[in-house]
This record gives structure tokens, sequence and C-alpha cells, in this order.
């Protein structure tokens, strides 16, 4: 068998690690990052757009955020629709603070190059990986590689491998919780080359459903539905799609937005879904792989981010000045973050979308929390300091 040595493995090539690869080795710290995918199958996903300062401070910590620096578009603030109205939540007075708008799909390519640049060691197209021994002295993690059985030696194991990852189940049941709420509905996106129908970002609830205009660039919009789960892309056609979004939009947006072809659609499941403990032994959660939220209110990016934060700063306190007291409060450290977003993403979807069993006091609920927020500056901060991400 063909083993090698690092200090610290990472299984997952996506965001977090590596993210978390690329801030370790840029300070000493040898990593090998086992991808089960090929690279242009993860360059190819779609998904979240919005970063949290936070994320962005790190990824410039990372040497990563050249492009981000130039092609980022920084949002100081959104619009919340509701019943043909709509008002603006202003983050720059509220909290001094904004969010950047850039596609994880970008960073991602970033991320790629950067640790190309800096002879990263990214296997791709890995299977039947197993975690062994992070309870022991002795972790190594296998795997089959080009048709061979591998082996890797390692002193920390970081799981970053998304929430169908292998490495959350590594920990004995007997250890691990979970919490879980599946939503009965998803979100339908598209992704098309036309002008944004804002410059900001717009939220609409309405009586068929909830939906988001957001956007990657001047000429490249992401839009999304509220969906029933059993929806399938193929009932979707690209002009289904953008008469559903002008009824749910607020007459001055549907009569502006510019519609095209689709360049990608697909339907993602909404789900709240926490595990306990971040951390076993030598093994560290981190991103998906410990948590999902529904992605009203753009965290799933941004809570892989402040866990690599954490587990990052962690391994550097372990290995240049012997201390651990990173690694022993990592799982308690990232969760109170996490359950915090969690909070934050749950309250966003409630108020949003519409629920299959709702009641007419449930509705009455939604709209006069929604006329709440549109009155108090109080409740308009409190949205606005989550929105932009709390402090790590
Ligand atoms: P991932 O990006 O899932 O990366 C995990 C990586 O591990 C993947 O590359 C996977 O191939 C790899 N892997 C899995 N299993 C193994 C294995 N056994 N061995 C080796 N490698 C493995 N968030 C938002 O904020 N806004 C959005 O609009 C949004 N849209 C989304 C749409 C979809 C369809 C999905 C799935 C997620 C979306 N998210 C969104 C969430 C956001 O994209 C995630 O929170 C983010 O990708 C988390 O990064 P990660 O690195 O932890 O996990
Ligand atoms: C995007 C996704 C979100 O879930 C969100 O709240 C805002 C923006 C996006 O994909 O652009």
């Amino acid at each position: 068998m063909n083993t090698i040595r690092t200090q610290v493995a990472i299984i997952g090539g996506g965001p977090a690690g590596l993210l978390l690869s690329q801030l370790l080795e840029r300070k000493g710290i040898d990593t090998v990052v086992l991808e089960r995918r090929s690279r242009d199958y993860v360059l190819a996903r779609i998904r979240a757009g919005v970063l949290e300062s936070g994320a962005v401070d790190l990824i410039r910590e990372a040497g990563v955020g050249a492009r981000m620096q130039r092609e980022g578009i920084v949002h100081d603030g959104t619009f919340i629709a509701a019943s043909n109205r709509g008002f603006r939540i202003d983050f720059r007075q509220l909290t001094g603070g904004s969010v950047m708008v850039y596609g994880q799909t970008e960073l991602t390519q970033d991320l790629y190059q950067a640790r190309d640049a800096m002879n990263g060691k990214i296997l791709h197209e890995v299977d039947e990986v197993r975690i062994h021994g992070v309870d022991s002295d002795a972790a190594h993690v296998s795997f089959r590689w080009q048709g061979r059985e591998r082996r890797i030696a390692c002193d920390y194991v970081a799981g970053c491998d998304g929430f169908h990852g292998i490495s959350r189940n590594t920990i004995p049941a007997s250890v691990l919780r979970e919490f879980e709420r599946v939503y009965p509905f998803g979100w339908l996106g598209l992704l098309s080359a036309t002008p944004p129908v804002s410059d900001e970002l717009i939220y609409a609830s309405h009586a068929r459903g909830f939906a988001l205009c957001s956007m990657r660039n001047p000429a490249l919009s992401r839009y999304y539905l509220q969906v029933p789960l059993q929806d399938s892309v193929e009932q979707w056609s690209d002009e289904l799609f953008w008469e559903e979004l002008r009824r749910r939009l607020p007459a001055a947006a549907a009569e502006t937005l510019v519609t095209g072809e689709s360049v990608e659609k697909s339907i993602a499941p909404l789900r709240s879904f926490v595990a306990e403990p971040m951390r076993w032994g030598r093994l560290f959660l981190c991103g998906d792989a410990a948590h999902i939220v529904p992605p009203t209110g753009a965290k799933g990016l941004n809570l892989a981010a402040s866990d690599v934060y954490y587990l990052s700063r962690a391994l550097l306190q372990h290995y240049h000045e012997q201390d651990d007291h990173g690694i022993d409060d990592y799982s308690a450290t990232a969760l109170s973050r996490v359950w915090k977003a969690e909070r934050f993403s749950w309250s966003m979807t409630r108020l949003l979308h519409r629920f299959p069993d709702q009641s007419d006091f449930d509705l009455r609920m939604q709209q006069a929390e929604l006329e709440y927020l549109e009155s108090s500056l109080a409740a308009q901060t409190a949205l606005a300091e989550n929105y932009i991400g709390l402090p790590y």
C-alpha cells in the first residue's frame, strides 16, 4: 500500500476544505486534500453568492482576495417586498457593515488556482475514503485513487466533505447528536446572462410563494422561486419560470425584469441540520459536513468560512504555540455561532415562505411580523446585524 504522511488530512475540496488548506499551508502546515469529484465537476456547481465581511476578510488573509476585490460587488442593503410593496434595510446605516456579492463558483476557482500556485496536494476522484484511529494517536485515512489502495498518516483529519460526506458518520452513534428540520418546499434557481432587475437583492414574500432576485455580476442574474418538493426542473420551462417570477415581484420590478435563456436551472431542498459535537478526538467537522441551513439569508457558505476561521486558528495554536485550547474549544466555539445562524436562517425562512399547512392565524402573524420589520428600526437592525454576519 502506498502511504503518505501529512499533518492535516482534509476530506473534501469544496470551499471549506480548500480555504482551510490554503490558510494552513501559508503558515507552514502540511495538508493533503481528498476530493471525490473531478475539478470540472466541482467548478460547475452553482451555489451561494453572498459573502459576509468576516468571510471576505478570511479570503483576503488566505491571499485569494484579488479577483474578489476587483469583481465582487459591495451591497450596503437589501429589499424586502410583500404584497406589491417593498422597503429597504440599510445595512450600512444600521450596522456600519455590508456584504459582498461574489459567487461560490468564482471563489472555488480562485482557491484552486492559489493551491496550484503553491503546489498544493489535491487528489481528485478519490473513492472509498475512510477515517481511522482519530480516537487514538495513530490517525490515518484510507482511500482508492487511480485504481490503487492508498493511505495518509496524519496528526488530524478535517471533515470538509459536505452534507453527504463520510466524515460525520465516523463519529460513533453513541456520541453524535443530530438536530433536523426538513421544509415542505424547495428552491428552483435559475442563472441567466441578463442584467439584474435591481442593484440590490429583493427578498419577496407572496401568496404564491417566496421569490428572490440575486446576481453574480452586472451581466449575470440569479433568481429563485419557492416550489413544491415534488416539482422537477423539467416541469419548469424558462418561460414558466419568468412568468411566475413576475407574478411574485412588486409591479415596478416585474415591469423592468429582463428575461433570457437560462444558463443553469436546479432545485435545492430546504433543510436545517446541526450535528454535535463538531470534534471527536483528532477529527474536526467543518462546513456542510456539520450543518445545513435553508438558503434564506445566505448563511451556508459563510458558516463554512467561520468554521474554517476557528479551526485554522486552533491548528496554528497547536503547531506554533503548543497550545491546545483552540482544539479543545473548537466544537463549542463553532457551534455557538452555528446555532445563531441556524436561528436566523430559520426565522427568515418562516417569515418569507408560504407553508402548505399555514392557518389564517399563521398568515396574520407573518403579515404582522413583516409590518413590524418595515416600521421598526430596532427590528431592521436585528436583521441587518445577522445578515452582514455576527462577529467571529
Ligand atoms: P461542499 O461545498 O458541499 O463541499 C464538500 C466537498 O466534499 C464536495 O466537493 C464533495 O464532492 C466532497 N466530498 C463529498 N463526499 C466526499 C467523500 N466521501 N470523499 C471526498 N470528498 C467528498 N448557500 C448559500 O448561502 N446560498 C445559496 O444559494 C446556496 N445554494 C446551494 C445550492 C445547493 C444545491 C447546495 C447543495 C448548497 C447551496 N448552498 C447555498 C450552501 C453552500 O453552497 C454550502 O454551505 C457550501 O458549499 C459549504 O461548503 P463546504 O465546503 O462545507 O461543502
Ligand atoms: C443567493 C442565495 C441566497 O440563499 C441568498 O439568501 C441570497 C443570494 C444567491 O445565490 O445569490
